[in-house]
């Protein structure tokens, strides 16, 4: 198996099995905590990136009015299935409108580096402003390319059925300029065949002082350590964090 471009139209079978280990639960707790922290008391919510709509998920459970937003059809048909009460549509984050502005937007898993170039990141963040109330917050989580260690990745494995999976991520920047890299594999072992799937995805790379300047205009900005289970500022070295922007 080998794919460049079609990433998530080939993975989207594997998707939920590729991210078994993550916690979705306690990130949605997190981020409404973080809403009513900065934001106030709507509930109207998007999505970014949204796949196959874990988050959406948790969202609806806890009393959202949560929409997704995604730019590949097989992960929106899951998330459809998995949320059949949300609103899903099928547009690039780096340019998209709603009906209806809403009291807060996420985009997990990193997502936001699809935008893959910075002219695309700023019309991206753009979007977002224009699709937010006025004190909406904007939420995501970043890596900030001067911190990529090249030989860090995470690798998880699962059984289904007859088949052994090793799934393996991990980022790469080459020191400069505006692409790194997601490196993605998928090795699945049955009983006399292994097959090999590995993507190398270009994302956008951006240090965090960048990252800042890029939102100021739009929001005011919080950047806070990247753990789930409490709120504190980011300590200026982590090399992930979460971004809080309120819209100013
Ligand atoms: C790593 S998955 C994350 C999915 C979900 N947020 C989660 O936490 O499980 C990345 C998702 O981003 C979507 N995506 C990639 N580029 C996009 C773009 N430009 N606009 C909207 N979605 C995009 C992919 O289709 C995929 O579903």
């Amino acid at each position: 198996m080998h794919s460049s471009n079609a990433l998530y139209t080939d993975l989207s079978g594997y998707y939920d099995l590729m991210c078994a280990d993550i916690d979705y639960q306690t990130q949605s707790q997190s981020a409404r905590r973080l809403h009513q922290f900065f934001g106030g008391n709507g509930r109207t919510h998007l999505d970014l990136a949204c796949g196959t709509g874990p988050h959406i998920r948790h969202f609806l459970d806890a009393g959202y009015q949560s929409s997704g937003l995604d730019l590949n059809q097989p992960m929106l048909d899951k998330a459809r299935q998995r949320c059949p009460e949300a609103h899903f549509t099928l547009q690039n984050m780096c340019d998209f409108t709603l009906e209806q502005q809403v009291d807060f937007i996420t985009c997990f898993l990193y997502s936001i580096h699809y935008s893959a170039s910075i002219k695309n990141l700023k019309a991206c963040i753009h979007s977002v402003f224009n699709a937010l109330k006025p004190g909406g917050v904007f939420c995501f989580n970043a890596v900030d390319k001067d911190k990529i260690d090249n030989n860090s990745y995470v690798r998880h494995s699962a059984v289904v059925d007859d088949s052994h999976f090793v799934f393996e991520s991990g980022w790469n920047y080459s020191g400069t300029g505006e692409t790194q890299t997601l490196n993605l594999s998928i090795e699945k072992t049955t009983t006399d065949l292994k097959q090999l799937w590995q993507d190398q995805h270009p994302m956008v790379a951006v240090s965090f002082a960048e990252l800042e300047l890029l939102l100021c205009p739009y929001f005011e900005v919080h950047i806070l350590e990247h753990n789930y289970e409490k709120i504190a500022a980011w300590d200026q070295d982590a090399g992930n964090a979460v971004f809080v922007c309120i819209k100013r």
